[in-house]
C-alpha cells in the first residue's frame, strides 16, 4: 500500500491493522478519480438502510401487532415527535427504493457488472429483492384498509408461482387458527412484524458480503484512454504509480466522503419528511393518521393499489392470467440476475463503453421503459384489467429498442473504427476516446478549501447552524412543532455535510 501522510484517523486503523489486518486488507483506499458523487451512489443506499435501522427500531417501540391499526395512530396523534418518526421511516423506505434503483442504473450504464464484479451485481440484485421484500412487509404494517387490502391481493397473486414457490409462500403464510385470538386483526400482521426483522438482518447479511467483495476489486475506473476496456484489477499497479489521478487517497477523505453521503440522505428524508408528513393530517392542535382502518366489507369495495415500486409486477397480473404473470415476473427476475452473463456469454461485449455494448444497452434500455410505463399504466388503471395489449405494449417496447438502440450503437461504432470526423457523436459519447491510444493525462482537481481561519463559506455555515440549532431549542411542543424541528435537523445536516466535505478533502495536493 503507498504510503501517505497520515491523518489522526490512518493512524488509529493503522493501530487497529497491525493487530487485527484490516487497514489497506478490508478497507481499500480510494484512488483520485472516484471523488465525485456519483461514484459513492451505493453509500447513499447503504445510508437510506442504516436510517430504515435506526428509525424502524424507534418505531417499533410503539408498534403493538396484536393491535396494528391504533398502535399507529395513536404513535402519530399522541407520541411527541411520533408524527415526524412515522413520516421519517415511510420516506426513507421510499427513498431506500429510489436509490437502489439509481445505483441499479448506473452500474448498468457505466458497465460496473462487467468482469470481475459479476458477482457483484447478482449479490446486489439479492439486495434489490430483499429490500423489495422488506417494503413490501413494512407497507402491510399499519394495517390500513388500502394496504393491507394491496398486502392480500398480493399475496393471493403470489399462490400462482410456479416450481413449488407458491408452496413456500403458503407455508410462510398460512396461520394455524388458534383458540382464543378474537381480536379481528388478521394474525397475518404478527407474522409479518417478525418477517420485517429478519429480513431486515438478512439485508444487513448480505450488505456485509456486497461490501466484502467491493473492498476485493474497489470502485469500477472511468473508461480507459488507451484501450476501450476497464482495467482488471491486476492492471492497478502500474496506474498507481503512475497516474495522478489514480493517486490513493488518505482514507479519512472516504470516510469523510461516506458521512458526507449519510448526512446528505439523512437530510434530504428530513427535509421531505417534514414538508409531507406521510400520510398526516395537521388540523390545528389535532396530528391524525388519514388512512382508514382495515375492514373486510369495505376492502371488497376498495381497488387495490401498490405501493409505486410494485406497481410494473402489478400491471403483468392485470394484463393475463395469474399463472403467465407469474412467468413473466421470474423471467424478468432472472434476466435481471444473470445479466452479466448475458453480457459476456450470449452477447459477448469486450468493453463496457456504453457504444461497444450495443445488446445489453438494447436491452437495459427495454427494462427501463417498460418498468415506467408498466407503472404509470398500472397507476393509472387502479383495479382494472389492462387485457392482453399490456403485455403486447411490452413486446413492441423491446423490439423497438433493439431496432433502434442496436443499429444506432453498431453504426456509430463502425463510424470510430474507420476513423471518419465528419460525425462526431461517437467522439461525445466517450467512444473515440476508448478507441483511441492517447496517453495524456488531465488531472483532476479535488475543490480546494482555504483555511479555516479566513474562508468565509465556513463562518457563514458554522454562524447558520447556530442560528438553526438555536432557533430548535426554541420549538418545546413536541407535538405541534415537530415539522418544523424536522426541517431545521434537516438544514442543519446539509450545512454539517458542507462542513465535512471541506475538512475531509482539505490539504490536497497533485
Ligand atoms: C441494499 C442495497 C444496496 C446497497 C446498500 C449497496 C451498496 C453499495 C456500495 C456502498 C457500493 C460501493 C460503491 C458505491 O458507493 O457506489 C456498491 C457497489 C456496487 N453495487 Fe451495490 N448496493 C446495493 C444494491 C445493489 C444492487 C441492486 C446492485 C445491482 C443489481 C448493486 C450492484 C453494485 C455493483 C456492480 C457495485 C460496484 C460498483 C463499481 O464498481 O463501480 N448493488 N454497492
Amino acid at each position: 500500500m503507498e504510503e501517505q501522510e497520515g491523518t489522526w484517523l490512518d493512524r488509529v486503523l493503522e493501530w487497529l491493522d497491525e493487530r487485527t489486518g484490516l487497514y489497506g486488507h478490508t478497507i481499500r483506499q480510494a484512488p483520485r478519480y472516484a471523488y465525485r458523487l456519483d461514484f459513492w451512489l451505493g453509500s447513499f443506499v447503504l445510508a437510506s438502510f442504516m436510517f430504515e435501522v435506526i428509525t424502524g427500531m424507534l418505531v417499533a417501540l410503539y408498534y403493538v401487532p396484536a393491535d396494528p391499526y391504533a398502535s399507529t395512530s395513536y404513535l402519530i396523534s399522541n407520541v411527541p415527535l411520533g408524527a415526524l418518526l412515522f413520516s421519517l421511516h415511510s420516506w426513507g423506505a421510499y427513498a431506500m427504493v429510489f436509490l437502489l434503483l439509481v445505483h441499479m442504473t448506473r452500474n448498468f450504464l457505466v458497465g460496473a457488472y462487467r468482469k470481475p464484479r459479476e458477482i457483484m451485481w447478482v449479490v446486489g440484485t439479492v439486495l434489490a429483492g430483499l429490500t423489495l421484500t422488506e417494503a413490501y412487509l413494512g407497507y402491510s404494517l399499519p394495517y390500513n384498509l388500502i394496504s393491507w387490502t394491496a398486502t392480500t391481493t398480493g399475496l393471493n397473486l403470489f399462490t400462482y408461482m410456479p416450481l413449488g414457490l407458491s408452496n413456500l409462500i403458503a407455508a410462510m403464510t398460512l396461520l394455524p387458527q388458534l383458540p382464543g385470538i378474537a381480536s379481528g386483526v388478521d394474525p397475518l400482521v404478527d407474522r409479518f412484524f417478525v418477517f420485517h426483522w429478519i429480513v431486515g438482518a438478512l439485508i444487513a447479511l448480505v450488505l456485509g458480503l456486497h461490501l466484502y467483495i467491493f473492498e476485493k476489486h474497489g470502485i469500477t475506473p472511468p473508461l480507459s484512454k488507451e484501450k476501450g476496456r476497464s482495467e482488471l484489477i491486476d492492471d492497478y499497479q502500474d496506474k498507481l504509480r503512475n497516474d495522478p489521478n489514480w493517486k490513493l487517497q488518505p482514507l479519512t477523505r472516504t470516510f469523510g466522503i461516506i458521512v458526507v453521503t449519510m448526512l446528505m440522505t439523512f437530510g434530504a428524508i428530513f427535509l421531505i419528511a417534514s414538508a409531507f408528513p406521510f400520510q398526516i393530517a395537521v388540523d390545528g392542535s389535532t396530528i391524525k393518521y388519514i388512512m382508514p382502518e382495515y375492514n373486510p366489507a369495505l376492502a371488497a369495495q376498495t381497488p387495490p393499489i401498490p405501493d409505486w415500486y410494485f406497481l410494473f409486477i402489478y400491471f403483468f397480473y392485470k394484463s393475463v392470467t395469474p399463472s403467465n404473470a407469474s412467468l413473466i415476473f421470474l423471467a424478468w427476475g432472472a434476466v435481471t440476475v444473470l445479466f452479466p452473463f448475458v453480457d459476456e456469454y450470449v452477447f459477448r461485449h469486450e468493453s463496457p463503453n456504453p457504444v461497444m455494448r450495443p445488446a445489453s444497452m438494447a436491452l437495459g434500455v427495454g427494462f427501463i421503459v417498460s418498468f415506467v410505463v408498466n407503472s404509470v399504466w398500472a397507476y393509472l388503471t387502479p383495479g382494472r384489467d389492462i387485457g392482453p395489449i399490456g403485455i403486447e405494449v411490452d413486446g413492441v417496447i423491446f423490439l423497438l429498442s433493439f431496432l433502434t438502440i442496436f443499429p444506432a450503437l453498431r453504426w456509430l461504432q463502425s463510424r470510430a473504427e474507420s476513423g471518419s470526423d465528419s460525425f462526431n457523436l461517437g467522439k461525445r459519447l466517450g467512444l473515440a476516446s476508448a478507441l483511441s491510444r492517447s496517453q495524456e493525462v488531465s488531472t483532476i482537481t479535488l475543490p480546494r478549501p482555504v483555511s479555516l481561519g479566513v474562508d468565509l463559506s465556513i463562518l457563514a455555515t458554522l454562524g447558520l447552524i447556530a442560528y438553526t440549532t438555536a432557533k430548535m431549542f426554541t420549538l418545546t411542543n413536541l407535538l405541534l412543532d415537530q415539522f418544523e424541528l424536522g426541517i431545521l435537523a434537516g438544514i442543519n445536516m446539509f450545512l454539517l455535510s458542507y462542513l465535512v466535505l471541506i475538512y475531509s478533502l482539505r490539504g490536497d495536493e497533485k
